[in-house]
């Protein structure tokens, strides 16, 4: 393959601003990397949705990008939109693109106890993507699922300084350890690149006896992976955000996305 121009960015994508968590990490490996960071507000939240309409909207919206920015590869930093889209997102564009799976294999090499949580969204968690992985990777443990879209607003409002209500954490801890067997989850997956957002929270409401985990960081070293050898500009150059246009929920503050190295906000 033709090596890229350094200026090429990485396009990240996202319903709203949980694909931060994987963006942080992977500028952390790759500094200098120009970064798009597109946000589909106009169609959060996902978890929401059907399949059918994630399956026409993801990859007709990532066409549209991919042409306006020219990406050598898109990630798909969306939990939901990588299980019921990553194969239609590839049947559809010709570059690289990086979905994001719940982290379910680490997770069964970690449990102790032989059970684990995946929070997720509602959309996510009903995947037959995830029966798969679990029977893949989990064969013998208990996966428990729960879809919370509480901790999607309140990962949300927590980036924008506002206020989280600690009752949205706590039930979405309760829609694990509720059901039968899961008082000895050990191991929660954060099967939504939003939950991030909330760790401490969600650690704090599981205790110190339940480790939670994320596959932002395996997804940065695969960016990184993929990329090798690519020529890269030799400064970091200031980021950009893209948000699809929503009369109700305007683009956050500069200020809540300069520490991932944006410096301006684009609405399409
Ligand atoms: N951040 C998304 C995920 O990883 C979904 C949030 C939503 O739009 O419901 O699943």
């Amino acid at each position: 393959m033709q090596s890229p121009a350094p200026d090429a960015p990485i396009l990240f994508f996202d319903s709203g601003l949980g694909g931060l968590t994987v963006l942080g990490p992977t500028r952390a490996l790759l500094p200098t990397a120009p970064i798009v960071y597109a946000a589909d507000y106009a169609g959060l939240p996902y978890g929401q949705k059907s399949e059918d309409e994630l399956a026409a909207r993801v990859p007709a919206l990532l066409g549209r990008l991919v042409e306006r920015y020219q990406p050598r590869l898109a990630v798909i930093a969306c939990n939901t939109a990588s299980t019921i889209a990553l194969a239609h997102v590839r049947a559809a564009l010709d570059l690289p693109i990086v979905g994001t799976v719940p982290a379910i294999k680490p997770a069964a090499k970690l449990t102790k106890s032989g059970v684990i949580g995946v929070l997720g969204t509602e959309a996510t968690v009903r995947q037959p993507y995830v029966d798969d992985l679990s029977a893949r990777f989990a064969d013998g443990k208990t996966v428990l699922r729960h879809g919370s879209p509480g901790l999607v607003t309140g990962a949300e409002a927590k980036l924008r300084g506002e206020p989280v209500d600690p009752a949205v954490i706590a039930r979405a801890i309760a829609g694990l350890r509720d059901q039968p067997g899961g008082d000895a989850i050990d191991v929660i997956v954060l099967a939504c690149t939003h939950f991030p957002l909330l760790a401490d929270e969600l650690q704090t409401a599981a205790g110190p006896g339940v480790k939670l985990i994320d596959g932002a960081d395996g997804i940065a070293r695969r960016i990184a992976d993929l990329t090798k050898g690519q020529p890269w500009p030799a400064v970091a150059t200031p980021g950009l955000a893209v948000f699809t246009r929503s009369a109700e929920r305007p683009p956050p503050p500069l200020a809540t996305l300069a520490p991932y190295g944006i410096d301006r906000i684009e609405t399409i």
